[in-house]
């Protein structure tokens, strides 16, 4: 084929596939079988794999494909995108109507009324008729910068159709969702490899266009609607109506469910009339958005801080179904604070069945009173995950015991802490359901600084037990990091190196990077300057901590309560047989002087104060270096009970040896 036959079929095949696109994923018509559309595809990609240099960035062939990104790059809008005020009760919307009227010296005002799509808001940007960036909402005036993923929303046009001619520049406002079905399939597919199930549609749309690999999202069953152009390089349509006829005309998907209401009787009755289809819509709706149809008065009106004043959103009340609490179990998070769960007997709220709903706290379990057995409502309004709103009393019903939170943890056994309403596992690094938690944590940028030990890793080295504590992550090596997804030669010999890199951390880095309650970078650089090592801060009372400067009451006891729990301190015994030396504190410096400087010890027989640990800790605290060996150099040869043969050689060579108390007096702390 002549060159210039090629461009003319390879133009020819992508027409013919945007238009079928677009007739399948905006119009929900196609009028080819899948076969026919299939050959299209396979012969567009043929023709560019044998001509690579013709591949074009609006190519539906180039929907997907972009390698993964590091991170979401952070873009500014063009204009600010707005949020709407909202609005539930039918009094509230006719007091809209007559602000609108008012403000507008009128009689009457036309509303264009639309379903309130409850996904994520996204910005689109097309130049020269090609999409060109598109981006999440963000904080309304900065986004993040997701392209990529947007380009494999097959009803997202890469090109807008140009019939009647496209603007030059245009910049829209659509909303990013997932149809339930295809979030129930989802879920099943993520549940079945063992991942964590989306809470609702919305959080599964969100998940899946934040992606950093495009080919993830691809694999998202996500769909676009457009209903706001927030810049545009021709005039706009004299109305919102107008305005979203033009967008269906570049081929952008548009509500179809809108209606165009004269009086506000009208959009009382969308609203209703919508509310009452809810449940047979195949997405997620929350409410309806409520416009002045005519764009002059848009702007007449203008808008307040942070919504427009001529827009509002007439939401739906939550929807309420009941059912029977079965149990309630402890759930521990991340960070170790415990979550009553609430496990119900299935119920379907809305198209979405419910299992489980958590309460926060157990203040708000004993303010609603709920227990085992007991008939309550439950709620699912929109993007709130499923909340128990109030129990049902049943005449003649026999009720459990009110609930109480457990003394020890349900996952690992540790004591449970206390602030406030909250409760935590104070197990910490040996709670496995916090391990992950503290691992991402101790590796994070200002504690350890571990790079390439992100989330994903993180969970395949505990799912897989490669780690269970943080001693484990030093004895790692790239035969267990190769079997890992995302993982291969390269990658791993560089976490290797990272890893091995943060062996000697800094006392500060350190003491943040363990995720000690109230303990941050402040707090941990204070304690790093007060103490001359890790060991002196283990072995110092809440008493001690309270006389620091900048260190309350509050810090002082979840400073005690961690180091009071064995699980933690051998934790750092873990860490230094891996080789971990943390360096010593800023304070060290004043230890020259302690009697124990430079002098070397060691330890024979049972003792009855200390634990090996902690008198191997105190000496080295203060100075000193613990040997196993006894030689000309041992200063003091410890002997405890039932002594061994180190008592006899340090009788032959003439080495002081202390009894348990001499040595507890010796280091200051008779009375232990
Ligand atoms: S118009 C300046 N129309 O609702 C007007 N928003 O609660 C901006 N939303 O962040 C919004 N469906 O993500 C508009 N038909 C619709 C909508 C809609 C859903 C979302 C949007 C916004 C949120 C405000």
């Amino acid at each position: 084929m002549a060159h210039a036959d090629i461009l003319s079929r390879l133009n020819t095949l992508r027409d013919e596939i945007r238009h079928h696109d677009y007739l399948y994923y905006v119009k929900d018509r196609p009028d080819i079988s899948d076969s026919q559309y299939d050959r299209l595809f396979r012969e567009l990609i043929e023709l560019e794999q044998a001509h690579p240099e013709l591949v074009t960035p609006d190519s539906p062939s180039q929907r997907v494909g972009a390698s993964p990104l590091q991170e979401l790059v952070k873009v500014p809008h063009e204009q600010p995108m707005l949020s709407l005020d909202s609005i539930v009760e039918q009094n509230e919307v006719l007091t809209f109507d007559q602000r609108m009227k008012r403000e507008l010296e009128t009689m009457s005002v036309e509303y264009s009324v639309e379903p309130k799509f409850d996904g994520l808001s996204i910005e689109l940007v097309y130049d020269h008729g090609i999409f060109t960036r598109g981006a999440t909402r963000g904080d309304g005036t900065t986004g993040e910068d997701v392209t990529v993923n947007l380009r494999t929303i097959r009803s997202l046009p890469l090109q807008l159709q140009s019939q009647s001619g496209f603007p030059d520049h245009l910049v829209v406002r659509g909303e990013v969702y997932m149809r339930l079905d295809d979030f129930q399939t989802l879920n099943r597919r993520i549940t079945e490899r063992g991942g964590d199930a989306f809470a609702n549609p919305r959080n599964a749309a969100s998940g899946s266009l934040r992606q950093l690999d495009s080919t993830i999202t691809a694999t998202r069953p996500l769909v676009v609607t457009c209903y706001e152009i927030m810049a545009v390089s021709l005039p706009v349509p004299p109305t919102h109506w107008e305005e979203l006829e033009i967008l269906a005309q570049w081929g952008l998907p548009v509500p179809t469910h809108r209606r165009l209401c004269p009086l506000i009787e009208g959009v009382m009755a969308f609203h209703l009339e919508t509310e009452s289809i809810r449940d047979t819509l195949p997405y997620e709706i929350d409410g309806v958005v409520v416009k002045v149809n005519r764009r002059d008065w848009q702007s007449r009106l203008g808008m307040k801080s942070r919504s427009p004043r001529w827009a509002i959103a007439y939401k739906f009340t939550p929807r309420k179904e009941i059912t029977i609490v079965q149990d309630i179990v402890i759930s521990v998070g991340r960070t170790g604070t415990l979550t009553p769960v609430a496990l119900l007997k299935p119920v379907e709220v809305g198209g979405v069945t419910i299992s489980r709903a958590t309460m926060h706290n157990a203040d708000e379990v004993a303010r609603k009173d709920i227990r085992i057995g007991d008939t309550v409502k439950v709620e699912r309004a929109g993007d709130v995950i499923p909340a128990i709103a109030e129990r049902v009393p049943v005449s003649g019903e026999q009720r459990n015991a009110p609930f109480h939170m457990p003394d020890h943890c349900p996952v690992c056994g540790s004591t449970i802490g206390r602030e406030g309403a909250y409760f935590y596992c104070t197990g910490h690094l040996i709670c496995g359901a916090q391990l992950k938690g503290a691992i991402e944590h101790f590796a994070s940028k200002h504690a350890l600084n571990i790079d390439g030990l992100g989330k994903k890793t993180v969970a395949q080295l505990v799912d897989q037990e490669l780690v269970r504590s943080l001693g484990d992550l030093y004895r790692l090596t790239k035969d267990d990091l190769v079997t890992l997804d995302g993982f291969a030669d390269r990658s791993a010999t560089l976490l290797l190196e990272s890893i091995a890199a943060s062996t000697t951390p800094p006392l500060d880095r350190f003491l943040m990077g363990l995720g000690i309650r109230q303990v941050g970078q402040h707090i941990a650089k204070i304690l790093a300057r007060e103490f001359a090592s890790l060991e002196e801060i283990m072995l110092a009372d809440q008493e001690r901590f309270q006389h620091i400067r900048e260190i309350g009451p509050e810090i002082s006891e979840c400073l005690a309560t961690y180091w009071s729990e064995p699980r933690n301190r051998d934790a750092i015994v873990q860490l230094k047989k891996s080789g971990v030396r943390v360096a010593p504190g800023l304070a060290a410096g004043d230890r020259k002087k302690s009697p124990l400087a430079g002098k070397t010890f060691v330890f024979t027989g049972g003792l009855d104060y200390f634990s090996r640990d902690d008198a191997q800790q105190a000496v080295e605290t203060m100075g000193g270096r613990v040997s196993s060996s006894v030689s000309k150099k041992t200063s003091y040869v410890v002997a405890g009970r039932d002594p061994g043969s180190k008592l006899e050689q340090a009788r032959t060579l003439g080495v002081t040896i202390l009894t348990e108390q001499e040595f507890a007096s010796l280091i200051g702390r008779s009375e232990k």
